[in-house]
């Protein structure tokens, strides 16, 4: 899901953490990227664009950017590595708990590597991907960590997909259950920190999918600006709930929305079939002419 409605987020973090050199793990249309480029330029920094099938024009963007950018057509967990040491990472590729844990463990061990830890931004820590996996390469995904999965929708609320044609995100192959272990983008997070302890912080912010920002205690103490904002970030119960509920009715709306194209689409095929396209004053006069013989 796009990561560039976070922006009025992401910028004042990537600010207080002074990051130059900036990883983005799932570039897609780059609407994100361009962002960051933007930012790159004030900054005199990079970003490194991460993704195996990006979803714009690399030459131009290379052009257009030059030493601000460095595109990596690969997946994450193979370029990482390589990629460290870095400022910050934005998470936003494979949807998979699989795969975030372990460009989390990779990114902490590598970082560990170099003494410098990043600040970390993850997407899609919210629902719908929060607790589920969704898979783009199930091949990538090691056999015992692949829940069954299928292209169909989901409700809000509803562990199970659904059949109902306008759910939300039946174009993507999901996990056919939510929740449970080794499930989703939240669940990997989670298990990452239980894994390394309490040197890293998590906060999460609800809307639009939610955001995660993982801050190492070491970047805290580097960076005060960073700390306090990430604990200004830090929400009341009541205003986290307040958001939760934005985000519920965001997605009904969604699939409002949906339903009433798919109505719209399937009564104006249904009238199709049941009334012929009405004849053109041309198409009439032809057959007329013919069947007067002139
Ligand atoms: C949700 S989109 C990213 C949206 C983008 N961050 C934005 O805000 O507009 C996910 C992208 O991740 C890419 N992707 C999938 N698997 C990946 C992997 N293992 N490493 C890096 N990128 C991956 C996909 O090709 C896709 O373009």
């Amino acid at each position: 899901m796009p990561m560039y409605n976070l922006w009025s987020l992401v910028e004042p973090l990537l600010d207080a953490a002074e990051a130059k050199n900036v990883v983005e793990i799932g570039s897609f249309e780059a609407e994100n990227t361009r962002h960051l480029l933007h930012r790159a330029r004030r900054t005199k920094g990079i970003v490194h664009a991460v993704d195996p099938f990006p979803k714009f024009h690399t030459g131009d963007a290379e052009r257009e950017y030059g030493p601000f950018i460095a595109i990596h057509q690969k997946k994450s967990l193979d370029v990482i590595p390589d990629l460290c040491p870095c400022d910050a990472v934005l998470i936003d590729g494979d949807h998979t708990w699989y795969t975030v844990i372990n460009e989390l463990r990779l990114l902490h061990k590598h970082s560990v590597l170099h003494g410098q830890m990043p600040l970390i931004l993850l997407h899609d820590v919210g629902w719908p991907y929060g607790r589920r996996d969704c898979y783009q390469i199930d091949e990538d995904i090691p056999k015992e960590y692949r829940h069954p999965h299928a292209f169909k929708g989901l409700v809000m609320g509803q562990s199970y997909v659904t059949d109902v044609p306008w759910a939300l995100h039946s174009n993507c192959d999901n996990a056919l259950y939510e929740g449970g272990p080794h499930n989703g983008v939240l669940t990997a997070v989670e298990d990452f920190l239980k894994e390394i302890g309490s040197e890293w912080s998590f906060t999460d912010i609800p809307g639009f999918y939610g955001l995660g920002i993982l801050l190492h205690e070491k970047t805290a103490r580097a960076f005060p600006a960073l700390a306090s904002l990430v604990k200004s970030l830090q929400l009341p119960i009541p205003l986290r709930e307040h958001l939760l509920s934005l985000e519920r009715i965001r997605f009904s709306c969604y699939t409002e929305i949906n339903r009433l194209e798919w109505e719209l689409k399937n009564t104006s095929a249904q009238e199709q079939s049941v009334c012929p396209p009405t004849p053109s004053e041309r198409e009439i006069a032809a057959v007329a002419m013919e069947q007067s013989g002139s």
